[in-house]
């Protein structure tokens, strides 16, 4: 178990839970990139730690959702973090916006937080790239709100890919801002990225991240694929033009990355991965390998999600049942802000 010491109002040390949460926002299908990135550590960690897991509905929503979508990919999402190994009886899991505490937080943090230390976050300037159309001021204060979602909580450890390390970091600074300011009050959260897999790649485009919500299906393996669609998918990704399996993702990126998936997969490292193909048949054989392990390791995740996904009934109830245990700690956190922050109780 993963503890730390707490010492109460009597001068009592205790030691408590450490506590972990994490989130997905549900613009899109889950891809193994978040399989990679953190749903296996979710999966790893919550045995240890005290665990929260919320679908971020109202971060999905700083990008256009159809309604309906934004209805099915919610508890799409839930539901796979269940298929994936999440246990509901060991972690919390909820939705974000069956929590108002975590945008109640978000605004006191807001007016804690300088315009130069948005705009620098590149997501930000990534998204808004994409989305020109429709550059809102929720796309760029989205991570204050993913601060919120951590703090309010006083979370010890944030298990995330590699993309969300600069958000991160500012949730970081504000806990320390806000502590400085006032009193301790916050938990400084610690990223937990893992060392392979913080970063699977698209599979078109081995330079660009695999991502949910990439036009091109190709480019992604989500995780309601078929063993069919993935097994295509992966024989048809970009590789270079050579023969031999060495991981080098400057001048390979495409073979490294599928290096990568399969690393996820069985455990293996890379130099094993490198011997086992050493002198085969060159990528198409390793492609062929690579692409049934992966449909392998997909398969039991999407048959349990088919199935859980068939009682509603039930995954509502996980989820009210989550969002209600969420909410009684999050209520105690918000309220000490709102007391230290001048707001009449
Ligand atoms: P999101 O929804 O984009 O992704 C969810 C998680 O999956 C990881 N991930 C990947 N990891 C490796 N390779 C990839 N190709 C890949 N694609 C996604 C992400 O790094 C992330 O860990 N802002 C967050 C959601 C969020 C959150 C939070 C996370 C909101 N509040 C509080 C942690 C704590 C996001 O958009 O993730």
């Amino acid at each position: 178990m993963a503890s730390k010491i707490r010492h109460c109002a009597l001068g009592v040390s205790f030691a408590v839970m450490k506590t972990i949460l994490s989130g997905m926002a549900p613009s899109g299908e889950l891809t193994f990139g978040h399989i990679a990135g953190a749903l296996r550590n979710w999966v790893k960690l919550q045995s240890e730690f005290d665990s929260l897991f919320c679908v971020v509905d109202q971060h999905a929503i700083t990008v256009r959702q159809e309604p309906a979508m934004l209805r099915k990919r919610t508890l799409d999402a839930a539901a796979m973090y269940i298929a994936a190994g999440i246990d509901p009886e060991k972690s919390t899991v909820f939705i974000q916006s069956h929590v108002p505490e975590h945008v109640q937080l978000a605004w006191v943090l807001t007016c804690m937080t300088g315009m130069g230390e948005c705009s620098r976050m590149t997501q930000f300037k990534d998204k808004s790239d994409r989305h020109s159309d429709n550059v809102n001021v929720g796309l760029f204060t989205y991570p204050i709100l993913m601060a919120a979602d951590i703090l309010v909580y006083n979370a010890d450890l944030v298990p995330v890919g590699e993309d969300q390390k600069q958000h991160l970091e500012l949730a970081r600074n504000l806990a320390e801002r806000f502590n400085h300011r006032y009193s301790d009050t916050f938990t400084v959260p610690e990223p937990y990225i893992p060392e392979v897999g913080g970063r699977i790649m698209s599979l078109q485009e081995p330079t660009k991240k695999m991502s949910k919500s990439d036009p091109n299906e190709k480019n992604s393996i989500y995780l309601v694929d078929t063993d069919e669609q993935i097994i295509n998918k992966i024989k048809r990704a970009v590789t270079d033009s050579g023969t031999e399996i060495i991981y080098d993702e400057k001048l390979r990126p495409g073979i490294s990355n599928l290096m990568t998936l399969y690393h996820i997969v069985n455990n293996k490292s890379f130099a094993e991965i490198e011997q086992e193909f050493k002198g085969s048949g060159g990528y198409a054989e390793f492609k062929e390998t690579v692409a049934h392990a992966i449909a392998g390791y997909v398969r039991p995740i999407r048959e349990r999600f088919i199935e859980i996904r068939a009682d509603d009934a039930a995954l509502r109830k996980i989820l009210a049942d989550g969002a209600e245990k969420a909410r009684g700690r999050a209520r105690k956190v918000l309220r000490k802000v709102y007391k230290k922050t001048g707001f009449i109780e």
